[in-house]
């Protein structure tokens, strides 16, 4: 399988907050950040394995900051590194000012998905091809993520995490 750019799986998502997605203070429901972050992150899956994707953790999650209501909000996902039938996605949040139309980091999440065939078994995926820093930086640390995602869902030894022993020594 030909190893395609991460850019090949780029998903831009804009949307608005709006009235019944907010919490008690005015600001977006996290769960539905969550979901936003989980569609636009498939649809990125999606493209780079042209195969049905399943999530199969959410790896990490920050809400750095709150998004009020009204606010036109931007998800980029995108793959950091695909493994043999897992993928991790990477989505970034911005949010954008009305005035000036700057658009400011907001939170982040990493997701990891698997592409699966008809009977729901997973299926190879083609590898990544880095170009930008940032693009090498999240592929270099992302094994380290799924070995330690594997281990919290004992699905892996932890003497058998080599990757995120190393960064204890
Ligand atoms: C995700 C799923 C397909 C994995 O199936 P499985 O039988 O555990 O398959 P495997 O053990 O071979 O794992 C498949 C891949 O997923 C990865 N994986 C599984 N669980 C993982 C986890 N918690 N974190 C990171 N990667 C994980 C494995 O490392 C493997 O990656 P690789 O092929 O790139 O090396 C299966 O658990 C499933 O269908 N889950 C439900 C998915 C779903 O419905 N999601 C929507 C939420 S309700």
């Amino acid at each position: 399988m030909e190893p395609k750019l991460v850019s090949h799986s780029t998903t831009v998502v804009t949307d608005l907050v709006l009235p019944g997605e907010t919490n008690p203070l005015n600001n977006l429901f996290g769960g539905e950040l969550l979901a936003r972050m989980d569609r636009a992150a498939s649809i990125a899956a999606r493209r780079h394995s042209r195969r049905v994707c399943v999530t199969a953790s959410v790896n990490h999650v920050a809400f750095n900051r709150p998004i009020p209501l009204g606010s036109v909000v931007t998800l980029e996902a995108k793959i950091s590194r695909a493994f043999k039938s897992s993928m991790e996605v990477y989505i970034d949040v911005w949010i954008e000012d009305r005035e000036s139309g700057i658009k400011n980091r907001a939170n982040e999440a990493i997701y990891t998905f698997v592409a699966v065939d008809e009977t729901g078994h997973p299926v190879e995926v083609p590898g990544i091809i880095t170009e930008t820093i940032l693009e090498k930086e999240r592929y270099e640390a992302a094994l380290r993520r799924k070995q330690l995602s594997l281990v919290l869902a004992g699905k892996m030894n932890p003497s058998d995490a080599t990757e995120l022993k190393a960064l204890f020594k």
